[in-house]
């Protein structure tokens, strides 16, 4: 992340890096010029800057008025960290489209201004998708400000912090969930796979589906985390490397109703190979590589549908109407469960790497108003860098 073969920023008295010449940033695009009364003059805010071929990243204060343009002011409560939130701190990498940046793609919030008929000032609110955290400051702040049609009310009986152990994480894996069910899978259908199952959105997933009476097996590269994925719901746990691996064969048992993928990759075109005759794959992710190397005959021999997800462009109706189905979808003790650690902004330098090395396990919290935090362990297996996406 942090630039080679130039100086090492300095730290201030506050221990915040001093990463540029001027503190604020200065793509125009992400300027507004709306001063908000009652705000402080500056706030904290994890920044991420392309410096030639480098990446630095740390803490530092922006002055508010740098916020950007938007009909929605809010104190960020909780952001959380999302692979792509990872993504855009690696050097040339295609995800960030700014910089200076504020990553966070997610974040649950309260309403402190808004111009907008339907949000309320003092409503707490959830947003992530659009450009939050790649083309507009996220959630990685203590304020955001954003357009109203990115804003989703809490849903009652939601509270806050469980609402960011969703996030970004909890809609992608309640989208493929019900994309699934739309296809027809049903409990009782036959054994549902979730791949990359320890990660955010594979947790989700698995939880979710357990909590609506489906049969889940969750595949894990982590041999630490079975207990794990039992106690958030999964009937067997099977590694990484036990999915079908004989690429030379084009179709292999049919074993899976459906799956719920979030890994791509070679993971992707085993989990083709073994769906079940009229099952279907919901593919979300990356993390196993964004190349996919198969063939037609799971679709022509077995009627086999891919469902591809994506979360960033729901539409804003059916991004609330989502959201309103999420409120007592996971049981509360299961997101409790799942929320691995909690840092402060000076925290995510560790939370990052470790999101960069499948290193997570459910959700890393981010509570921007936090003390400091101590850096998570990232000692788990590494893998490839990630590519484009
Ligand atoms: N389409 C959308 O709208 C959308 C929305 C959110 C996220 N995503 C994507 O979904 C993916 C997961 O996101 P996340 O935030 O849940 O990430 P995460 O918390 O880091 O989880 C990813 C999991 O993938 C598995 N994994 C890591 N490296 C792997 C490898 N080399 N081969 C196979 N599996 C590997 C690991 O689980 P195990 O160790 O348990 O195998 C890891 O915990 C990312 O690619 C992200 O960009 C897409």
């Amino acid at each position: 992340m942090h630039a080679a073969g130039e100086p090492a920023p300095q730290r201030d008295a506050t221990g915040r890096l001093n990463v540029g010449s001027d503190d604020a940033p200065t793509d125009a695009s992400s300027v507004g010029d709306v001063r908000q009364p009652g705000l402080p003059p500056t706030f904290d805010a994890f920044v991420v800057e392309r410096r030639g071929e480098e990446v630095v990243a740390g803490v530092r204060r922006l002055p508010t008025a740098k916020l950007p343009a938007g009909d929605v002011t809010i104190r960020v409560d909780w952001s959380a960290v999302n692979y792509k939130d990872g993504m855009v701190t690696v050097p040339g990498n295609r995800v960030a489209r700014l910089s200076p940046l504020v990553p966070g793609v997610d974040l649950v919030g309260t309403v402190l201004a808004s111009d907008s008929p339907t949000i309320a000032t003092g409503q707490v609110v959830v947003v992530h998708g659009n450009d939050l955290g790649i083309a507009h400051f996220g959630g990685f702040a203590q304020f955001a400000r954003v357009p109203a049609s990115w804003v989703v009310p809490l849903p009652t009986g939601l509270d806050p912090r469980r609402a960011a152990v969703i996030g970004t994480a909890g809609f992608t894996a309640a989208l493929s969930v019900f994309r699934l069910e739309r296809h027809g899978i049903r409990p009782g259908t036959g054994p549902i796979l979730v791949t990359g199952a320890s990660g955010g959105v594979g947790s989700l997933a698995v939880s979710l589906l357990a909590a609506r009476g489906f049969d889940v097996v969750a595949s894990t590269g982590k041999a630490s985390e079975h207990a794990y994925l039992e106690a958030l719901g999964a009937r067997a746990v099977i590694g990484r490397g036990e999915l079908d691996q004989r690429t030379e064969r084009v179709l292999g048992p049919e074993t899976w109703a459906g799956a719920v993928d979030c890994v791509g990759g070679a993971t992707l075109a085993s989990v083709l190979r073994t769906v079940r005759y009229g099952g279907a794959v919901a593919a979300s992710g990356l993390t196993g590589g964004p190349d996919l190397v198969t063939t037609v005959y799971p679709f022509i021999v077995r009627d086999v549908s891919l469902i591809g997800i994506d979360s960033v462009q729901t539409p804003a109706d059916e991004r609330r109407a989502i959201w309103s189905q999420l409120a007592g979808a996971w049981p509360d003790a299961v997101l409790d469960r799942m929320a691995m650690d909690e840092v402060g902004l000076a925290g995510l330098p560790g939370a990052l790497a470790a999101v960069l090395h499948g290193g997570v396990r459910g959700r890393i919290l981010v509570a921007p108003w936090g003390g400091d935090a101590s850096p998570v362990d990232n000692g788990a297996p590494g893998r490839p860098g990630p590519g484009a996406g």
